[in-house]
């Protein structure tokens, strides 16, 4: 039996919609689920909020920039939700509010600072704040594919979790050299060396697949051979599937 880490990539957002306090309560409810990832940007007046898109056009009928909108507008917009009651673009405090209680039981969350499009001025030292206030800094690891985000959180929060995240394992690597960092987070198809280069090293690989509300094709990753590869845990929108 492979013993590859599972992780809730944007909760389970497969079978929900990404990002919402819906796809994370899914994701509370699986046993031995490692962690959850999720995505954070900045809204006008400066509230971190979960989503992945800059944007709000994708899963929202609004239309425009996450930066553009003020909380209690971005608060308007709706996110499919199917026949479950819609849903809304949560803030990074709801979703404290609702998981809170696992990550001090021991599951991870892995936030992800969308800086590397609009830098977000001020986005580490709010969420460095925000975690520290909440007293959950050891559960938490902070990614970015923008490096400079992550030598800021390192700047703010001397002791944080920090993950590399690029496509290929070799550019996450290349990028640890001038950032102290715990773990590499390639695209779980960009293992460009061989295990014996990267065994010493946490690996989180993190993959594209379906989202909600597409259907599943049935296809099922062989955790084994990631295993091979020298990956030690992986981001799934089903992780309800392997576990
Ligand atoms: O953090 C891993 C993964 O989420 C990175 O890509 O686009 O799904 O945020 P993305
Ligand atoms: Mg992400």
């Amino acid at each position: 039996m492979a013993e590859v880490k599972i992780w809730a990539h944007r909760g389970c957002s497969q079978r929900y919609p990404e990002n919402t306090l819906l796809s994370f309560e899914k994701a509370i409810e699986i046993k031995n689920l490692e962690g959850i990832e999720l995505d954070i940007q900045l809204t006008k007046d400066g509230e971190l909020v979960v989503i992945h898109d800059e944007r709000v056009d994708r899963t929202t009928e609004g239309i425009g920039f996450v930066r553009d909108y003020t909380l209690s507008d971005l608060k308007k917009l709706h996110i499919y939700a199917g026949s479950d009651k819609s849903q809304t673009v949560p803030t990074m405090e709801e979703v404290l509010d609702l998981i809170e209680q696992r990550l001090k039981e021991g599951m991870k969350l892995n936030i992800e600072l969308k800086t590397s499009i609009y830098p977000y001025p001020g986005m580490e030292e709010k969420i460095v704040e925000l975690v520290h206030n909440r007293g959950v800094q050891e559960s938490i690891v902070y990614s970015s594919f923008y490096a400079l985000s992550l030598e800021k959180v390192r700047e703010f929060e001397p002791e944080a979790q920090i993950g590399i995240l690029d496509t290929k394992i070799s550019d996450c690597l290349f990028k640890l050299k001038s950032l102290r960092a715990e773990a590499l987070h390639p695209f779980w198809k960009g293992i460009d060396l061989p295990k014996e280069r990267i065994k010493d090293y946490t690996v989180r690989a993190w993959m594209g697949g379906h989202l909600y509300p597409e259907k599943p094709t049935g296809t099922r990753l062989d955790l084994a051979v990631l295993e091979q590869q020298g990956i030690t845990d992986v981001f799934l929108n089903e992780p309800e599937q392997y576990l």
